[in-house]
């Protein structure tokens, strides 16, 4: 049998060529080209364009891009390697702003640095915790995405209807994705799922990611366009949905694709659990409401012109084009982590899911 897309790594780091190995997302699902990204400009460029993109897989892009940014810093000083690395660290930041897991990723990264430094530890030995690090996160992101997998199945039973929205899957994480962590686990399981993946306007990664992975995978899956959701919820097809997110507020509030807001109140006035799968890399602390959380804006051409044979809007139209929306906490059912699943009040168990994740580390 053939390679299917999910025997592929999403990302990997290879230690003979110094570069970050990925699928060039952009490119799915009609052609598998596997680009091999050596200078921090590619990778910048990479996480921009969506070539590799979904949150974990962002967090993990960045961490392996700022190991090989150490590794090109030629100086056996301390002080000047960190001010370089961390110059480095800031550019990759700067690629995509809504998703918490990039700077989480780099800010973990930094820290490693950080705190050898200050330890003493020479630039060499430096470089090398930066490399187990970054393979750490990797690796704790594969972990993570099984258990948010066992946790999320518990909320749902065989032969369901499971509704998504964009990719969580595979293709935006090491492995197994968050939002179809559950679908993966139960497959295996025999659980007869009946998944609806939202196309998800304007650049399709229901259509291309998230239809083709589960495809590959053999689940029952059926794409819709985004404007059919609250069809197939009226016709009693969803008993439950599952999203991922870029970054959940304290209060519950999560940033996800666009549209994600839309299919919250539609299973909210058909009465379906709407469930946001969140590792809690994706939870920012900092932030109290989702007021603040920062959208990215993207290019009028993915609404006017892309994927169309020709331009489908008349030319100087005014667009708006937010990659992202905000789920307001009302309308979760609950959050899906490592650690189990929070229910409302959100500032309340958010917080607990915080602190068992400090009594794991
Ligand atoms: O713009 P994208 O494709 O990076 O957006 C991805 C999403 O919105 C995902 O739902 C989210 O990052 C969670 S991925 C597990």
């Amino acid at each position: 049998m053939g390679k299917s897309i999910l025997d592929y790594e999403t990302l990997e780091l290879s230690e003979s060529e110094r570069a970050l190995v990925i699928i060039d997302q952009t490119k799915l699902p009609g052609k598998t080209e596997i680009l091999h990204l050596k200078t921090q400009k590619e990778i910048w460029t990479a996480i921009h364009e969506l070539q590799v993109r979904g949150a974990p897989a962002i967090g993990d892009a960045a961490a392996i891009g700022a190991y090989l940014a150490a590794l090109e810093i030629n100086t056996e000083d301390g002080t000047e390697f960190q001010k370089r690395f961390f110059e480095a660290t800031a550019y990759l930041d700067s690629s995509r702003p809504t998703a918490v897991n990039l700077s989480w990723a780099l800010r973990r990264m930094e820290g490693v640095a950080h705190e050898a430094l200050a330890r003493g530890t020479s630039v060499r030995e430096v470089v090398e915790l930066l490399r187990c690090e970054a393979l750490r996160i990797k690796a704790e992101d594969i972990h993570i995405c099984e258990r948010i997998g066992a946790y999320g199945l518990e909320l749902v039973k065989p032969g369901d209807g499971l509704l998504t929205h964009c990719n969580a899957g595979q293709l935006a994480t090491a492995k197994y994705g968050t939002a179809t962590a559950p679908m993966y686990l139960g497959h295996e399981r025999g659980y007869r799922f009946k998944v609806f993946a939202d196309e998800t306007r304007p650049l399709l990664q229901g259509a291309r990611l998230t239809a083709y992975e589960l495809c590959s995978a053999g689940i029952d899956v059926t794409l819709i366009c985004d404007n059919m959701a609250s069809s197939v919820m009226k016709n009693g097809w969803v008993q439950a949905v599952f999203v991922g997110c870029d970054r959940v507020a304290g209060n519950g509030d999560a940033a996800n694709k666009i549209g994600t807001s839309g299919v919250a109140i539609l299973a909210k006035y058909y009465s379906i659990p709407f469930y946001v799968c969140a590792p809690t890399s994706t939870i920012d602390f900092d932030m109290p409401t989702g007021a603040d959380i920062p959208i990215e804006e993207r290019a009028a051409e993915e609404i006017t012109e892309m994927w169309y044979k020709e331009r489908m809007a008349p030319k100087g139209v005014k667009t708006y084009n937010p990659a992202f929306d905000v789920t307001d906490h009302t309308l979760v059912t609950g959050f899906v982590t490592e650690y189990g699943v929070a229910r409302p009040p959100y500032e309340t168990s958010l917080k607990e899911i915080r602190k068992k994740m400090r009594e794991s580390a």
